[in-house]
């Protein structure tokens, strides 16, 4: 055996299964679909030719993606199975000659007996009826219906086993909670659906918008945004991201009878779930063919990402015979499109220096249509990416939005290298200050607490719309300021003077004036607004908010040590060890000090007024097992809703949630007279 072909098999697996992390457990996928498609082909190509190779952990021997740990993991009484991907007209036929070969031949062994006229005949069996549909780009899910009632809902996780997600699901407003249906259509006693759920573009936009102006990392794409919020711990978080929901097909249908795939759609339509309107019931693969074409060309029309079509065989009998793969129907196929790109050049990468000091290289390029807009700029995320793809000053890029906001460099193009292309070197003192630079993981990041470029971003985003909301104090005013050396800090803010004002650029004795007023009032802003203020890596508005009504007073929050901070639900390990080095530096120990002398606000004014939740101010405690929450999750949705969590029922306790197998407490709580609630109740309490 040659080992060039052994490692090349290892190669492929560990890339894979990288991508396959990226993908499916982090949400963060690094490369795309076709790029990964090609990994799995060649490794399929070279198992094929040596299949001695093949291993039951090959990426090839399943379907991939894990569950995550947080949720409970289900099983899914028929696999979840993905579908086989095609990119070329040619393999669309063959797909189609596949299909008839396979129904000519079953016929055949049908046929005792069989006369050569007959066989004739069954040359021309029929042309297969396909049904046309979008590939959504989004996350694909099950619904289970039990006499019409949504039960329970899950990931495809591995195919095998996925996570329950049913509490977020409950949240899309595209799932009906019941069929919404004539009582005169018969309601099976148990039937699973299975859909695509995503997030439409206009409004992932939005998403990532707000994310931005909150510090907070953006999605790459809409797909990443659904995924992510699906696997939300906390429903109502869920409930503010308008995800959508297009059903595509029955999963377990119990003993109903359907003839063809189109009847299954219309039947999923009746039940009242939305079905995608733009399928098409084609004669034969010529026009599923030209659907597909037709579509390649019209997509951009549409307000939700699809990464190709999908062509199903319509028969229902036609898939028994057809069967599938370990990993794919046999009935089914994906046409993918390929993501829209352009080439153009680098004129320069520059680097910028964020609010937390991380440096990211920027290449300008020179202007070029892509995707409906005018690209002049692509993040290279850093400098790790520049290596790895060996991107060089002056090189020709292909570079592509497929859905994201910010346009990537795919690939350099090396063959139209001219020997002039100027490598990149990676900063050793930060561009704006000369500080020191270090790396941290994959970042570098700028170390000199005084530096200017650093001290700006904070400043501009101390005073932005979602923090202290400081009306007049633009980016502009605040270079200007920074530059001359009259602030240094945020907290500078509070001792400009009119007189410290009137002699910047565009500035009059009234706009001076106007902007100190809008300085004092922003010394009385709620705490949460200062915490989200104050540019805490990781911490955004809604961390800001949970931190906020969980301590009060900023000098409580400062005090928490890591281990009290991970205690608090939706505070993971990661933001608690930022906010522990963010309050311990002592330059921000000195910001935080002149903030105080100024007389800003460090205490929370609408810790619990402002929730108008029955929960406020109510004492819970929670028991055994519910259905379709953790107990930190549904302890984690009380504390959002105002409430208290304790873990012994007392005279003190309102509310004790009982799930399955509640124990003593439900006993205690009984003696006490304490009002048990189980899964249901609670979640009418808590409105959901
Ligand atoms: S049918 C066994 N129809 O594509 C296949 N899938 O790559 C049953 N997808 O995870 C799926 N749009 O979630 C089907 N109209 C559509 C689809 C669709 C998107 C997703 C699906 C699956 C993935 C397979």
């Amino acid at each position: 055996m040659n080992k060039n072909v052994i490692e090349k098999v290892e190669y492929l697996r560990a890339k894979i299964r990288y991508h396959d992390g990226k993908y499916y457990v982090s949400n963060m996928p690094e490369i795309e679909d076709y790029e990964y498609d090609q990994l799995m082909k060649q490794l399929e190509m070279l198992e094929n030719s040596h299949p001695q190779l093949i291993t039951p952990d090959s990426p090839t021997q399943r379907v991939s993606g894990e569950p995550v740990p947080e949720f409970k993991s289900v099983e899914h009484k028929i696999p979840m199975l993905s579908i086989e991907n095609t990119y070329s007209e040619e393999e669309l036929r063959e797909f189609d000659r596949r299909i008839r070969r396979k129904l000519k031949n079953t016929r055949l062994s049908d046929i005792a007996g069989r006369t050569s006229a007959q066989e004739g005949s069954l040359e021309l069996i029929e042309e297969i009826e396909y049904v046309i549909e979008h590939k959504i780009d989004g996350v694909a899910i099950s619904l289970w219906y039990e006499n019409g009632i949504f039960t329970r809902g899950a990931t495809r996780g591995n195919g095998i086993r996925g996570d329950d997600v049913t509490a977020n699901l409950r949240t899309v407003k595209d799932i009906p909670l019941r069929f919404l249906c004539d009582d005169h259509i018969r309601i099976p006693p148990s039937i699973e659906i299975r859909g695509e759920i995503y997030l439409p573009d206009g409004d992932f936009q939005i998403l990532n918008q707000r994310r931005e102006e909150e510090g907070e990392p953006l999605f790459a794409n809409p797909r990443n945004a659904a995924a992510g919020s699906l696997k939300l711990l906390n429903p109502q978080t869920t409930a503010k991201r308008p995800l959508r929901l297009f059903a595509y097909a029955f999963g377990y249908y119990g003993d109903s009878k359907f003839t063809d795939h189109i009847e299954c759609l219309e039947t999923i339509k009746k039940f009242g779930l939305p079905v995608n309107p733009h399928y098409k019931l084609c004669k034969n693969m010529d026009e599923a063919i030209s659907y597909c074409n037709l579509w390649e060309s019209r997509r951009s029309e549409l307000e939700y990402q699809v990464d190709g079509m999908v062509i199903k065989v319509n028969s229902l009998g036609l898939h028994g015979i057809l069967g599938s793969t370990s990993k794919a129907p046999r009935w089914v196929i994906s046409y993918k499109y390929q993501p829209e790109e352009s080439t153009t050049k680098i004129e320069t990468i520059k680097v910028q220096v964020g609010k937390t000091g991380i440096l990211t290289p920027v290449a300008e390029l020179d202007p070029v249509p892509l995707s409906g807009t005018t690209v002049s700029r692509a993040s290279l995320y850093n400098f790790d990416e520049i290596e790895r793809k060996d991107i060089r000053v002056g090189d020709c890029v292909i570079v592509r939005k497929a859905g994201e906001i910010i346009p990537q460099v795919v690939k350099v193009l090396k063959e139209k290298r001219t020997g002039n292309e100027q490598r990149f070197d990676v900063p050793e003192k930060c561009p704006a200050c000369e500080g020191d630079v270090i790396k941290e993981e994959v970042y570098l990041k700028c170390h000199n607490p005084l530096c200017t470029a650093q001290a700006k971003r904070r400043i501009v985003y101390f005073a932005s719309r979602n923090a202290m909301n400081i009306e007049g104090l633009g980016p502009a005013l605040i270079e200007q300021l920074v530059d001359k050396k009259i602030i240094n800090d945020y907290a500078d803010i509070y001792s400009l003077k009119v007189d410290d004002l009137v002699p910047l650029e565009r500035m009059g004795e009234k706009s001076a004036q106007n902007l100190i007023t809008e300085i004092e009032k922003s010394k009385s802003r709620d705490l949460h607004l200062l915490v989200c203020a104050l540019g805490i890596q990781n911490i955004g508005s809604h961390a800001a908010e949970v931190l906020s009504k969980e301590f009060g007073t900023l000098d409580k929050l400062m005090n928490a040590s890591v281990e009290e901070l991970e205690e608090i639900f939706e505070i993971g390990s990661i933001t608690a060890k930022s906010l522990v080095d963010f309050f311990s530096n002592s330059h921000t120990q000195d910001v935080i000090r002149k903030l105080k002398t100024a007389g800003v606000n460090l205490t929370a004014i609408s810790r619990h007024t402002k929730s108008v939740s029955p929960i406020a101010e109510k004492s819970f405690v929670v028991t055994g097992t519910l259905n379709g929450y953790t107990r930190k999750e549904a302890e984690g949705i009380i504390k959002n809703l105002g409430g208290r969590v304790s873990s012994a029922v007392s005279s003190k306790t309102d509310f004790l949630i009982a799930g399955e197998s509640p124990g003593s407490k439900l006993t205690k709580a009984k003696e006490l007279g304490t009002t048990i609630l189980n899964t249901e109740e609670f979640e009418k309490l808590i409105n959901l």
